[in-house]
């Protein structure tokens, strides 16, 4: 997609280097003149008035030039163009919202076609050289003011959504009386994840409901949205569906390791519709990397306090606090799960936040009724938490040979960032195929930290194509010079 060519840019570039190149040749001849005499000065300036020398040395070069040259005159031409058919489409679509709410399915697709080329005209705009404002500016003010600026554009997105409710979401909201607030803003920018422009649809379908009332049992859509990238979703103002019936969690002393009380969780859009079916072994019914993680008592019981032979991938939890006695407190835990990390981590008074997505199973829910914390979080954001803050991550079954090799360099780099020197990156059972190994290796060794431990195990029950990594690294400390 190569808009600009329509309007001309390619024209402008090489006008722009004519430009130079005509500016030094000018520049010669304006110093030669001098010496030959008035009659040739006065001749020459006749033509080099053509230019202005205020703004020979900024970019504006390029526009005044352009707004001069009749050959690419186009390009404002295509502009001002722009600009009438903007508005003319931003009439029509006001005129529709003003009409008939209860309008016909098909009014509702040609406001939502409208919306799109207007979306697409804005973009347009958009990457267009600012050039008709210098005209009546003659550089008296030429770079707008921050906040004036991002007025102008924060309508764009909004404008993007023909759901109400969205558009009031986007849109920057101005503090009262015009004053900064505490935090130093003028106003507060809530915002969407950019992927929401893709998935207008759903996203209005999510944002479908009315004020103050039940929202739809659409959990799911939610996290179909965050997981293509809609990621912040936008807030709403409905309140969110709960259980029917919700009974007191269990006791701190009992919840750890029993399966909650079923009617604690909205089993729609799952298969399973209690707990007992997720943890039995009949059938896949959870996510299929976590199929066992509800049988809590054979499967998870054992895991980081008992080993099942030496030739695995799997570390104690007392061997790996045993390198820092007393020093891990705090940590995140990024994997798929049930949350008994952070069950087990807890006997040993260490306080982790389990980051998980409901795939296939209320993984969230049985955290939290558990006694745990809950972080729902997808892969595709940064960390919520502060430079240099946690003693420990942990991961297992997320990060696999899956991911993308640029992905997992900003992934690494963000938990770089959030753990403090000396806190510890604990990959459990990273797996992929023996090939890619060695690439991903070197991501994880691109951190240049402490190898506590390391090991690469085969992984048995598949032809012995693929290989299981874990380790425990420590973050060095990065004096600040
Ligand atoms: C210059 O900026 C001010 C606000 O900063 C604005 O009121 C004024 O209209 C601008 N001048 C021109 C020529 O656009
Ligand atoms: C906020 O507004 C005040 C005046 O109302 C202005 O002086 C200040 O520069 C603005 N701050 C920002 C970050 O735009
Ligand atoms: C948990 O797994 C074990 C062994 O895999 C199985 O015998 C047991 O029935 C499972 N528990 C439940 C509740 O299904
Ligand atoms: C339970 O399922 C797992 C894998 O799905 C299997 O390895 C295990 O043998 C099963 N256990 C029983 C008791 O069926
Ligand atoms: C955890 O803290 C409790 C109370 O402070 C203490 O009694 C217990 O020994 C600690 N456990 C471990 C493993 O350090």
């Amino acid at each position: 997609m190569k808009p600009f060519d329509i309007l001309g840019l390619e024209d402008t570039v090489m006008s722009k280097q004519n430009v130079t190149a005509k500016l030094r040749i000018w520049r010669g001849v304006y110093c030669s003149i001098i010496t030959l005499g008035a009659l040739a000065f006065l001749l020459s300036f006749a033509s080099l008035s053509r230019f202005s020398f205020k703004s020979l040395l900024g970019n504006e070069v390029l526009c005044t030039h352009v707004n001069h040259e009749a050959a690419t005159g186009i390009q404002n031409e295509a502009g001002r163009t722009l600009e009438i058919v903007i508005q003319k489409i931003q009439q029509e679509l006001d005129s529709l919202k003003d009409a008939d709410p209860s309008s016909s399915a098909s009014r509702l697709d040609h406001g939502a076609f409208l919306a799109d080329i207007l979306g697409l005209l804005e973009s347009v705009q958009a990457s267009l050289p600012q050039c008709e404002g210098n005209e009546q500016q003659n550089g008296a003010n030429i770079t707008a003011h921050p906040l004036v600026k991002a007025k102008i554009q924060s309508d764009e997105p909004a404008n993007f959504f023909l759901r109400e409710e969205i558009r009031k979401y986007v849109r920057i909201k101005l503090n009262r009386l015009g004053k900064q607030n505490f935090m130093g803003a003028n106003g507060t920018f809530t915002s969407i994840g950019h992927a929401c422009f893709t998935m207008k649809e759903e996203l209005e379908e999510y944002m479908d409901y009315d004020i103050g009332e039940m929202c739809n049992d659409d959990w799911r859509l939610a996290q179909k949205l965050m997981v293509h990238g809609c990621d912040p979703l936008p807030r709403r103002r409905c309140f969110a569906r709960a259980p029917k019936l919700y009974s007191s969690p269990y006791p701190i002393d009992e919840s750890m390791w029993k399966l909650p009380d079923d009617r604690n969780v909205r089993w729609s859009h799952y298969r399973c519709k209690n707990f007992a079916c997720l943890g039995s072994n009949a059938t896949r019914k959870g996510f299929f990397k976590c199929a066992d993680c509800f049988n809590l008592t054979d499967h998870e019981m054992p895991r980081w306090v008992k080993l099942d032979s030496d030739d695995t991938a799997d570390f104690l939890i007392s061997d790996v606090l045993d390198i820092k006695p007393g020093e891990i407190r705090i940590g995140l835990d990024f994997s798929v799960g049930t949350g008994t990390f952070a069950a087990r981590m807890r006997e040993f008074n260490v306080t982790i936040v389990s980051a998980t997505i409901n795939l296939g199973a209320p993984f969230n829910e049985m955290i939290a009724l558990r006694g745990l914390v809950p972080l729902y979080l997808t892969i595709n954001q940064r960390l919520p938490f502060f430079d240099n803050t946690l003693d420990l991550i942990h991961t297992t079954r997320f990060l696999d040979g899956w991911i993308d090799l640029v992905l997992l360099d900003f992934v690494l780099y963000d938990w770089d960032r959030v753990l403090r020197p000396g806190g510890l990156l604990w990959i459990d059972s990273f797996f992929c195929s023996k090939e890619d190994l060695d690439y991903y290796l070197e991501s994880f060794k691109m951190l240049r930290y402490k190898k506590h431990k390391w090991v690469i195990v085969p992984k048995l029950d598949k032809d012995d194509k693929e290989v299981f990594f874990s380790a425990v690294l420590e973050k060095q400390p990065r004096p600040f010079r």
